[in-house]
């Protein structure tokens, strides 16, 4: 049943090309325009929207995290995002125009679940992102958009992962749809550059083979680091959540602009940092920012691990270890930078001996608060 993978973590990885393009079938109508049935919410609602609060745990809050960039960027909507075991305890301010993003896999997650309640509650509007058909979130709120990775035996998520953040990126160019937002490129473009992501997501899978023998050759370790800006730096996160699963390692996400205000104290001589960085030509400044950093961390000793797109020349000198991923416009760049942290963290578990697929202490979902 792991089809002839050791782990259903790497089966599942391999499936992400599929899965991605599974969730984007069938979205987008015969006049170009995105059809999103499941949405249930009438135009009207979600013109009427003023704010959008992203609630998710875990992994899905990663996705969430992505979710604000698509959203302010092409819907316009201001956007938060938190966690679902502290969104409920904080008094939040909520009503009819407020719509509460609920992003989660299982759709049983105990502590999404409960803010789902609170949100209805307070007669705020409830779009669920869920993979499991008929789950408790998915009835439970006033609109779901499925994701269709099939389902997911690790208990790391992965494909589910990238699926969250397509459907993400559907529900904001959907808001930009019918609130008639005008921004440089348009809906049928990203779409198009969208339905590229399957391919670009496996054109990655035939490059980690370096990644990992990087992570075998890290297994030792104590503590790596991740850093990113912009949707990197969620990615950032995503790779030490990641690593702290599978592999038990002290690992830490950082935005790569906070290194001078604590973490850089962190950087001893040969500690690994990972790296992800963003596109040259869709974020020059962002990027030429973190390619300092790069530099900051390296001459304090650091082993550089650098996630950067092909053709970015200008890391080259900064980085012990390259990797490459392809170029896509920036707000897409999870979906390929995302699959080599994976990858990381599987083969270093690996390494170590660790269950891959049932790591200690960890349930797949999480259904006590
Ligand atoms: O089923 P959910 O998406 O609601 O689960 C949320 C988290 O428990 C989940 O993403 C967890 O963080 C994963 N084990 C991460 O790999």
């Amino acid at each position: 049943e792991k089809g002839g993978y050791d782990y259903f973590m790497l089966k599942e990885i391999a499936e992400q090309p599929q899965a991605v393009a599974d969730t984007l079938l069938g979205r987008v109508g015969p006049d170009g325009l995105l059809v999103l049935d499941e949405m249930r919410l009438s135009d009207q609602e979600l013109r009427d929207i003023t704010k959008i609060i992203v609630v998710a745990c875990g992994t899905s809050y990663h996705a969430g995290l992505i979710a604000k960039y698509a959203i302010e960027h092409w819907a316009g909507v201001p956007c938060e995002v938190e966690l679902a075991s502290e969104f409920r305890y904080r008094d939040p301010i909520l009503n009819r125009d407020t719509l509460i993003l609920v992003i989660s896999q299982s759709g049983e997650t105990m502590d999404t679940l409960m803010a789902v309640r609170h949100a209805r509650d307070q007669r705020s509007r409830v779009l669920a992102v869920c993979n499991v058909n008929g789950s408790t979130i998915s009835r439970e709120s006033d609109a779901v958009l499925y994701t269709h990775a099939g389902p997911e035996i690790a208990v790391a998520s992965t494909k589910a992962f990238l699926t969250q953040l397509v459907a993400c990126y559907l529900v904001a160019l959907y808001l930009a749809q019918v609130r008639g937002m005008k921004f440089g490129d348009e809906i049928s473009q990203i779409m198009a550059r969208l339905s590229e992501m399957p391919s670009k997501v496996s054109e990655v899978l035939g490059t980690v083979e370096p990644v990992r023998a990087l992570a075998r050759s890290l297994a030792a370790e104590r503590c790596v680091l991740f850093l990113g800006r912009h949707v990197g730096f969620p990615v950032a996160l995503e790779g030490a959540l990641k690593l702290k699963e599978l592999a038990y390692m002290h690992a830490e996400g950082f935005a790569a602009g906070e290194l001078k205000h604590g973490p850089i104290a962190l950087i001893d001589k040969g500690l690994p940092v990972v790296v992800v960085v963003p596109s040259p030509v869709g974020q020059r400044v962002i990027h030429d920012k973190i390619v300092s950093n790069i530099q900051e961390i390296r001459a304090r000793g650091a082993r550089t691990i650098v996630i950067a797109e092909e053709g970015d020349t200008a890391v080259e000198p900064y980085a012990d270890t390259l990797i490459r991923i392809p170029a896509v416009p920036t707000l897409l760049q999870p979906l390929v930078a995302t699959v080599p942290l994976q990858v990381f963290a599987c083969e270093l578990a690996a390494a170590k001996g660790h269950d891959v697929d049932q790591p200690r202490n960890l349930a797949k979902s999480v259904t006590v608060e």
